[in-house]
Parts: C-alpha cells; sequence; structure tokens
C-alpha cells in the first residue's frame, strides 16, 4: 500500500512542464486498431489508464512498445482478437473505446460492459445506439457487449441525447470506415475529440465539423499509420495552477496552449488572480487572498467536471462562499467530506456545494475516492497547515505523472510512503 504524505503551508512557485492529455491519448491508442499500418504516439504520459490500455491491445494481439522518448509504438496488424474483457474494462471504462474500431475492422466485437463508476452511472447506451444505427446488431449477454457488423457498417445520423465525449469519439472511430456519410449531432466540442480527429485524419480520413457541435464523417476504405501527436494535459495545467493559487503563490506551466483553458482562467482572474499567457505558456499569480466564484460544470467550451475537485479546494481559502454546481455527472462530491475533515466548510445540497472560505485548512488523513478528487486533497495538503496523509494514492496514479516530483519541482514537501499493509 502506498500513501502520499504533505508537510503542507509552502505557497507553491516555479515552472512545471505538462504532459500530454491522457484523455487525449487514450481514443489515439483506440485508434490504431483502425489503421493497416504501424503508428506511433508521441507525448504519451506514462500512466495506470494508459498501461491498462496498452494491455488490452497486446492481449488483442497487437504489438506495442514504449520508447524512451514517451512514444508509442502500436502494430495492430497482427491483432486477431477483438475484444476487451471485463478484467480490464472494469479498472478502466475508457477500455469501451475499442468498441468502433474493433467492430468496423473485424465486423465483430465483444466488449465488456463498464460497470458503475465512483462518480457515477456512467452508462454506454449512446454509443452502442449509435452503431446501431450505423448497422450494428448489438445484444448483451452476461455483461457483454456482442456487436456484429457481418457486412460492415454504414453511414448515419446520430443525435445524440446528451454531448458525450468518448461516445463522439467512439462513433467518430467507427465512421472513419464505414460506408458512406455519418453525421453526429450534439457532438461533443472538447479539444480531446479535435485531437482525435487531427489523428484520424493524418491518417488519412476525411472528417469536418469537430470542435463544433456537428461532425461530418465521410467513410474511407483504408486508414495509414504514421506519427501521431497528443495535445497538453489541460487537467493537469489547471491543477498545479490552482494548487499555486490556494499557496498563495507563483506558478508558471510550460509546454501547454492557453486556449484549452479559457473557462478556467476567467474564472481564476474572476477570483482576482493575475493570469499572463503566451503560445505555450500559463502564468498565474496570487494577488493576497482570491475572492470567491461560483461554477457550475458543463461540456466544453464550459468549465470542465474534470476541474472542478481542483476548483472547490482553492474554493475552500478564498474570500467569501463560492457556489459549486456539477451538472456532468451524479455523484463528483466525494472529495467534500474529506475536504471537511481539513477544516473545510462546505454544504451540500444536491448538485449544489456552498463553500464558504475558511482562513486556512489543516492537514489530516485523508482518503482518495477518484482521480480528481485524489488531486484536489494533494492541493488541499500543500495549502494546510500541519501533515496530511492521503491513502488510496492509485487513484492519482491513473491520471497524473510524477506528481511527487512534479509537486516538489515547486516547492512542496511531498512524499511517498510505501506501507506495509
Ligand atoms: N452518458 C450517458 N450515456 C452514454 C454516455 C454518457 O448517459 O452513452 C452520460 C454520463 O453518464 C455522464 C454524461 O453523459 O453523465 C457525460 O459523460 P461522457 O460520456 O462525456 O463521459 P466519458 O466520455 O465517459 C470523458 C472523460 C472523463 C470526463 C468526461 C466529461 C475520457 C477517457 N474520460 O468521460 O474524464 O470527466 O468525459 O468531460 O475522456 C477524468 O479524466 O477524470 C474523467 C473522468
Amino acid at each position: 500500500m502506498e500513501n502520499i504524505v504533505i508537510q503542507g503551508g509552502t505557497p507553491l512557485k516555479g515552472s512545471v512542464e505538462i504532459s500530454g492529455a491522457k484523455n487525449a491519448a487514450l481514443p489515439l491508442l483506440a485508434a490504431a486498431i483502425l489503421a493497416d499500418e504501424p503508428v506511433i504516439l508521441h507525448r504519451i504520459p506514462h500512466l495506470n489508464d494508459i498501461s491498462t490500455m496498452t494491455n488490452l491491445l497486446a492481449w488483442q494481439g497487437a504489438e506495442v512498445t514504449y520508447d524512451d522518448q514517451n512514444c508509442l509504438h502500436i502494430d495492430t496488424r497482427p491483432a486477431n482478437k477483438p475484444e476487451a474483457p471485463y478484467d480490464m474494462v472494469k479498472t478502466m471504462r475508457a477500455s469501451s473505446l475499442v468498441l468502433g474500431p474493433l467492430l468496423v475492422r473485424f465486423g465483430e466485437a465483444k466488449v465488456s460492459l463498464p460497470g458503475g463508476c465512483a462518480i457515477g452511472a456512467r452508462p454506454i447506451d449512446m454509443h452502442l445506439k449509435g452503431l446501431e444505427i450505423m448497422g450494428a446488431e448489438i445484444e448483451v449477454e452476461h455483461g457483454m457487449v456482442i456487436a456484429k457488423a457481418p457486412k460492415g457498417l454504414h453511414g448515419g445520423r446520430i443525435v445524440f441525447d446528451m454531448v458525450t465525449v468518448t461516445g463522439t469519439e467512439n462513433l467518430m472511430m467507427a465512421a472513419t470506415l464505414a460506408k458512406g456519410e455519418t453525421v453526429l449531432e450534439n457532438a461533443a466540442r472538447e479539444p480531446e475529440v479535435v485531437n482525435l480527429a487531427d489523428a484520424l485524419r493524418s491518417m488519412g480520413a476525411q472528417i469536418e465539423g469537430d470542435g463544433t457541435a456537428c461532425i461530418t464523417i465521410q467513410g474511407v476504405d483504408r486508414l495509414a499509420g504514421g506519427d501521431i501527436y497528443t495535445i497538453s494535459d489541460r487537467i493537469e495545467a489547471a491543477t498545479y495552477l490552482a494548487a499555486g493559487l490556494m499557496t498563495g503563490g507563483d506558478v508558471t506551466v510550460t509546454n501547454t496552449d492557453p486556449h484549452l483553458l479559457e473557462a478556467f482562467l476567467a474564472r481564476v482572474k474572476e477570483a482576482g488572480a493575475t493570469v499572463e499567457t503566451g503560445d505555450d505558456y500559463i502564468r498565474c499569480i496570487a494577488n493576497g487572498r482570491l475572492q470567491a466564484v461560483n461554477i457550475h460544470t458543463m461540456p466544453h467550451p464550459g468549465f470542465p467536471t474534470d476541474i472542478q475537485a481542483q476548483f472547490m479546494a482553492m474554493m475552500c481559502v478564498a474570500e467569501g462562499t463560492s457556489l459549486i454546481s456539477e451538472t456532468i455527472f451524479e455523484n463528483r462530491f466525494m472529495h467534500v467530506q474529506e475536504l471537511v475533515r481539513m477544516g473545510a466548510d462546505i454544504q451540500l445540497d444536491g448538485h449544489t456545494a456552498a463553500v464558504k472560505g475558511v482562513a486556512r485548512l489543516s492537514g489530516a488523513p485523508v482518503m482518495a475516492t477518484d482521480l480528481r478528487a485524489s488531486a484536489s486533497l494533494v492541493m488541499a495538503g500543500v495549502a494546510a497547515e500541519g501533515e496530511t496523509v492521503i491513502s488510496r494514492v492509485y487513484h492519482i496514479d491513473r491520471g497524473y505523472e510524477r506528481i511527487e516530483e512534479k509537486m516538489r519541482s515547486l516547492g512542496a514537501n511531498i512524499e511517498r510512503h510505501y506501507v506495509q499493509k
């Protein structure tokens, strides 16, 4: 078992380089299934979720190797098992991203239905409905999605009931090799969707409209391999910036793109911080205590749900009361009770948390419950007076590359301890 132990209270200062985005890299790995040549994925972070996906591709028969430049070389030509077993999907729901690519390449796919998840029910019904519109026959038996399209998939018009990021990605990938035109309406506009569309286009796909709510894909006969580049992790960048601000510090994130974080940076300015940006960096400087600001999570370009917990941690020490509404996931407030253990004053009412800022948090033993909740606890620990011990840190290793090292480079006193059970 591992714990993260933090002696808090030091303002974070300095600059930190941001990794490639986990949520962009995962669909890019799935897209490798569509290529009839090897692909080289650049700027792939070393994270547990990435290993889960590479293990899945390797289990299917693909050749997968990491080089020492953070590049993944993937050749899916030897793959011959169009399946994703429960053990792999249950640890990471994004494994279901292989469904569309496997089905359109092999004419069949057997992918375990993901179970519930800590932050919400997270069904994949819209992925399945979309594939049915494209001609797939789908049955769910013994917890497995069994999809067949022996004559291949065809295009269709799919209107999503609600915005789904991986749903959009799954269907966009399937549509690249389907016959005819597919139109995805009410599609996700997240930068990770645009990154995937750019990658697929570089492989020969015909896609238009990504970054808007209507994406049109004309199916092609084949997709080539080649070099594919992952965008910067906007959630990781926001986490370090928010941590800096929460400690009254001055943090710069590099190798990133300020356009990825417009909603977050607007709120940070509203809270009274100074924001400086260049082509590939963002600097946030605290000017005394932050002011309380309200947020409402929304699909892109709204305020990202993946930064809600971190923003809440920051608001715990702001002046005034901040209202934080979570509209994407029904259960994404598990960090609240842990933050309260550290002295935060938070009242929960359904989908809204009222966070009344306190002068200072105090270190305490707390438990990580999901990926972004864990990040908020690390931030709170760094800002708090005294010692914070975070258990169940495996959640954080799913999505933050070398977090202790990066936090230490900004002046945090943070270590990982290996504890015998
Ligand atoms: N939904 C359905 N049916 C579906 C699909 C989604 O009801 O078929 C609902 C979900 O239950 C949720 C909402 O639609 O209430 C939006 O979910 P979405 O499908 O967009 O989420 P996702 O694609 O499973 C991705 C990210 C999440 C991020 C969300 C929202 C990846 C691998 N994951 O999940 O990232 O929170 O979009 O932006 O891209 C994280 O990194 O910590 C994380 C959870």
